[in-house]
């Protein structure tokens, strides 16, 4: 119970990772608030982190407007008390596609999500864990990074991806020496909605190479469980390392 007395905020905790995510802090002792769209998934992951005994605070936002953030930071602190954790986990995987006849304002939804109300976040909450001394963010990026032409038509997603981890190893370096740790975390090939959707909406949109691996990865059983991924970053956050790029597949 590492995290007794600690408050978490974790993002894209209605379903998946973020679920998944919520839950292993929780065993952990963490306060944890829960954002996401939809107020009904929030709703079933407060009611299992409350049945293990945990607490749980639903802060329902549309995160694709980084001018959430502050308020979100805002109503979770007044919730749970100064926010010691930040987790981003909520991405969009979409546009899926050709970059000819891209979309530019689908673009530019995703960088919203995936990599500008992240900072927002960090920057929101950031202040008050260098204060006490103490604060984990993570930010939760992709394998596509490191091996980018394994998602063909999955270019933005790549992007964004890649200054999700920028900024990352960018902040990591700004707040060195605060007891702030600031991390990437790419959590594998995990059995979610996500996958489901790119398996669903690939076809045609990716390059069929690409669409084919996912399909395959699905029929032949080697996409990881949430619980797993998770555990792997939770463990993770007891020790000071910043600046890293953890990988689920690389020893703790
Ligand atoms: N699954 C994989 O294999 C895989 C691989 C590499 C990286 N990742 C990364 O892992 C993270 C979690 O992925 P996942 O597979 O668990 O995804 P998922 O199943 O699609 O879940 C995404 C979560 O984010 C929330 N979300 C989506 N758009 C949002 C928005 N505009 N505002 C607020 N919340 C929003 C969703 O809830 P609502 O729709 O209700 O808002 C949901 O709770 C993402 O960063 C993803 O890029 C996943």
């Amino acid at each position: 119970m590492f995290l007794n007395s600690k408050v978490a905020l974790v993002t894209g905790t209605g379903r998946g990772i973020g679920r998944a995510i919520a839950l292993a802090l929780a065993d952990e002792g963490a306060r944890v608030a829960l954002v996401a769209r939809s107020e009904d998934a929030l709703a079933e992951t407060a009611a299992l982190v409350e049945k293990r005994g945990g607490t749980a605070l639903a802060v329902p936002a549309d995160l694709t407007d980084p001018a959430s953030a502050t308020p979100v930071a805002e109503r979770a602190v007044a919730g749970l008390g100064p926010v010691d954790v930040l987790i981003n986990n909520a991405a969009t995987v979409e546009p899926l596609g050709p970059v000819t006849g891209m979309d530019a304002d689908a673009w530019t939804t995703a960088f919203r999500l995936n990599v500008i109300t992240p900072a927002a976040l960090a920057g929101a909450l950031a202040p008050r864990m260098t204060k006490a001394g103490w604060g984990r963010i993570v930010n939760v990026s992709s394998g596509i990074v490191a091996r980018p032409t394994t998602m063909i038509g999955g270019s933005a997603y790549a992007a964004t991806k890649a200054a999700l981890e920028a900024h990352t190893v960018n902040l990591a370096a700004e707040l060195d020496g605060t007891g702030v740790t600031v991390n990437v975390y790419r959590p594998g090939s995990v059995d979610t909605e996500m996958q489901e959707l790119i398996r669903r909406e690939g076809e045609g949109r990716l390059d069929e190479a690409t669409h084919q691996r996912f399909v395959r990865h699905h029929t032949e059983g080697t996409l990881i469980t949430p619980e797993h991924s998770a555990r792997a970053l939770v463990h993770r956050l007891a020790g000071d390392a910043t600046g890293r790029i953890w990988d689920v597949a690389d020893p703790a």
